[in-house]
């Protein structure tokens, strides 16, 4: 079968995989009540992360959950809220968290003011014992990077900066509305790494308006100039009846195409791997020297909201609107709107709306999908148990993407784009006409 067939029967609409039972199906039965029993019950390493929620300008591409407001006075308070929130959940806690990753992202953090960022960190560090030699990582617009700001991060003891980049074409830049010149990505990266926030990591599009392999392969050229230790390549999700001012994108002509987008991707992904970067699961590149490629050699990747991960704190805890934290028991999502959620703290209740409790299945299956988009390959004695979709693997190991070896599926080079696919096969939540974004 070629490509264009495999996608056209393959391609269609499938779950990111973030977590597992995936968002989409998380329900208003969990509330305030059951995440305070939830944190009753948690001891030991946790991973945090803050959700800034606001952003100077909106990119017509975004996906994020954000706001846009010019006025940092929302801004403040959103941060004062934050740390209210941190009291609250520290509260029930019956013992001082250890932190082994920290992360925040947005929304655009590198748009909170200097003094709102020291207050925050303050905040948590009095709240939660942050690990010596844990990840503190940030978000960062290289166009909202306040005077001051590197400095204060590498004092704060930020460790890693992830730079929203997308694409270095100019027309690409004017379509989506993100003009960032390639100066500002070089000073940005100067101004961290010479404040000590060392490890770089660096995110991409593809599949924007007007991009061609050509202008990925020169974006690509521009990124290496900067020797990022990380490189994200998300495919763009266009999913314009949940954000609608992505419709503005469909002005430019039809977007690319499921077999051009794999081609795009293909194009990037060639030029990384010659460049000495490892291939880390759907998305991700790495020099060989990051903490991932060695976790990638190791089987020590993991996948939670923030995407790959080294981190394997099974507990992480999300603060701000529409953040997901992660439990023993289940998950948990706070309101997504930053006003309810701002309202909701400020009247002492936890902001909390919907979630789901996880059964023993449920972590069972949760183990096998974070298997296949880790390695590609996933292990367990109950496989076949677990199995829900054994038409779809039947066909997906007819057509060569998959193939078992003893009590192994592996997903063979071939399958690697469809590994989404694969791991659809052992989900029982996913609705075949459900509204995530394309395979491909
Ligand atoms: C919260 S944003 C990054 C931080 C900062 N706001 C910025 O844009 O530089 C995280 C990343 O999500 C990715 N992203 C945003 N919208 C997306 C979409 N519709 N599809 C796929 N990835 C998207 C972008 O690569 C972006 O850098
Ligand atoms: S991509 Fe980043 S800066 Fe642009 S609107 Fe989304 S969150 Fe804000």
């Amino acid at each position: 079968m070629t490509h264009p067939d495999l996608i056209a029967k393959y391609g269609g609409p499938v779950p990111r995989y973030t977590s597992y039972p995936t968002a989409p199906h998380f329900h208003g039965g969990i509330g305030p009540r059951t995440v305070r029993d939830w944190l009753q019950a948690s001891r030991g390493e946790a991973s945090v992360y803050i959700h800034m929620a606001y952003c100077k300008q909106l990119c017509l591409y975004c996906g994020c959950n954000m706001k846009v407001t010019n006025n940092l006075n929302v801004v403040s308070s959103y941060v004062e809220v934050l740390m209210a929130e941190m009291r609250m959940v520290a509260e029930p806690l019956p013992e001082r968290l250890e932190v082994s990753t920290l992360h925040l992202g947005g929304g655009t953090p590198s748009y909170c003011p200097v003094s709102d960022l020291e207050q925050l960190i303050a905040v948590m560090r009095d709240i939660f014992m942050v690990r010596y030699g844990a990840e503190v990582s940030m978000e960062i617009d290289p166009r909202q990077l306040a005077e001051g700001m590197p400095e204060a991060l590498g004092q704060l003891g930020f460790n890693r900066a992830s730079l929203g980049i997308q694409d270095t074409n100019p027309e690409v830049q004017k379509a989506i509305k993100r003009v960032q010149p390639q100066e500002m990505n070089r000073r940005a990266v100067r101004l961290l790494r010479d404040a000590g926030v060392r490890n770089i990591n660096v995110d991409l599009l593809y599949g924007l308006p007007l991009q061609t392999p050509e202008t990925i392969r020169r974006t690509i050229d521009d990124v290496l100039e900067l020797k990022p230790d990380r490189i994200a390549l998300f495919g763009y999700a266009h999913v314009p009846w949940m954000k609608k001012h992505q419709v503005v994108l469909e002005n430019y002509g039809m977007l690319p195409c499921a077999a051009q987008r794999m081609v795009m991707f293909d194009t990037a992904a060639e030029a990384l791997k010659q460049a000495g970067y490892l291939a880390v699961g759907l998305d991700h590149f790495c020099l060989p020297s990051d903490p991932m490629g060695q976790a990638l050699q190791q089987d020590g990747l993991h996948r939670n909201f923030m995407g790959y991960t080294t981190d394997a704190a099974p507990l992480m805890l999300g603060f701000g609107a529409s953040a997901i934290s992660q439990y023993r028991d289940g998950y948990a999502q706070n309101v997504s709107s930053p006003t309810e959620y701002m309202a909701l703290v400020k009247n002492h209740e936890l902001p909390v709306v919907r979630g789901i409790r996880m059964t023993g299945q449920d972590h069972a299956r949760r183990a096998v999908i974070e298997q296949l988009l880790c390695s590609q390959k996933a292990t367990a004695p109950d496989l076949t148990d677990l199995l829900v979709d054994s038409v779809r693997l039947k066909d997906l190991i007819g057509d060569g993407l998959v193939k078992w070896q003893g009590e192994s599926l592996y997903v063979t080079e071939k399958g690697r784009p469809f590994v989404r696919v694969v791991a659809s096969c052992f989900d029982a939540y996913v609705q075949p006409e459900g509204r995530y974004s394309k395979a491909i």
